[in-house]
């Protein structure tokens, strides 16, 4: 497209839908990180409705934000706990549950995805979305790998479609990744930068390259840190502290790792080797792929690298 039609397409599709400043979001994955954005959403005064496939896992969900919510009240409200527990209620009674995304879309502004890390399933569900959300909603997905313009090509709305990369664990995290196509209008880039500011985040403009800015630099360097521990060139427990004691990191790579879940650096990585076969950044861990195959994937499933009780 050259120059010039680019921008009129993106001035046509943008004088539709003005700056959306945006209140009510629907998050669909009430995992890890569609969990920890629903805190963070529901606690800065946002209406936010979590969706997952079931009752028992959005369960799960809302009592891993209370949770949370129980441990950030325990610092912030220590001498008043009255105030603490009026707080837990008050952000607790911003968020909704439902296992039927197409049922509460209406009234959204923003539809935020975080569900598996899986293309085609993505594309699915915003297909499905985009016949039934309203004509001002933007949709975001959390992906950590995956382009946004392959998941935004499901729908109708290319000049409201973004990516908005947040961090694990999303209320401790300060940085959100805002992510543009060619395609995403400048209301819409505009709207996604002023609502992970209103979540109290700071925001970092992204293309929509691989891996963006954070895991593109990271997960190159977890990758290697397992293939200097199969050399045998280091134990993962001398890795993770000579990273921690030398380089000033708050964890090591192994560490790491299992707190994102091998299976996400696996998919991350095999995605990338598929990409660019030749890239060494970009090369297969047969450690890796064994843990992934026994179903070790870290912290979440109580081993990784290292076991957890
Ligand atoms: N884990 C991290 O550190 C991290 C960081 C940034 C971004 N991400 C990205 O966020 C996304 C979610 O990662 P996570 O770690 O929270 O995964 P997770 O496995 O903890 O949670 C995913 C949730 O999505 C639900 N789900 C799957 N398909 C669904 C569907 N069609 N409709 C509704 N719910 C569905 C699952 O039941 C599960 O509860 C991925 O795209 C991942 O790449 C992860």
């Amino acid at each position: 497209m050259s120059f010039f039609t680019h921008q009129i397409t993106r001035g046509l599709s943008s004088s539709a839908v003005r700056n959306v400043v945006i209140k009510h979001v629907t998050i669909i994955g009430g995992g890890q990180m569609g969990a920890g954005i629903a805190q963070v959403a529901a606690s800065t005064g946002h209406s936010v409705v979590l969706v997952d496939t079931s009752e028992d896992i959005l369960q799960k969900a809302a009592k891993g934000i209370e949770g949370s919510l129980k441990r950030v009240v325990k610092k912030k409200f220590a001498d008043k706990p009255e105030a603490g527990a009026e707080f837990i209620q008050k952000v607790m009674q911003n968020v909704s549950t439902s296992t039927d995304a197409a049922a509460v879309v209406q009234g959204t502004d923003l539809v935020l995805e975080a569900i598996v890390e899986n293309l085609k399933v993505k594309q699915g569900l915003f297909a499905g979305l985009d016949k039934v959300a309203p004509e001002h909603t933007i949709f975001a997905s959390n992906t950590s790998s995956l382009p946004i313009t392959d998941i935004a090509s499901s729908t109708s709305r290319l000049d409201r479609f973004g990516g908005l990369h947040f961090f694990n664990p999303v209320p401790m995290m300060r940085l959100v990744e805002v992510v543009a196509t060619s395609a995403t209008s400048q209301e819409s880039f505009d709207s996604l930068l002023n609502f992970s500011k209103a979540l109290g985040k700071t925001p970092v403009s992204c293309k929509d390259t691989p891996g963006f800015i954070v895991n593109r630099l990271l997960v190159p360097y977890m990758m290697e840190a397992i293939r200097l521990h199969e050399r045998g060139h280091g134990s993962k427990e001398d890795i993770d502290i000579a990273m921690k004691l030398g380089a000033g990191y708050p964890m090591g790579p192994f560490e790491l790792l299992d707190y994102v879940g091998l299976d996400t650096a696996k998919f991350i990585i095999d995605g990338w080797c598929a990409m660019d076969p030749g890239n060494p950044l970009f090369g297969q861990s047969p450690m890796l792929n064994k843990l992934v195959a026994e179903g070790k994937f870290g912290k979440k499933t109580g081993e990784g690298f290292y076991k957890y009780k």
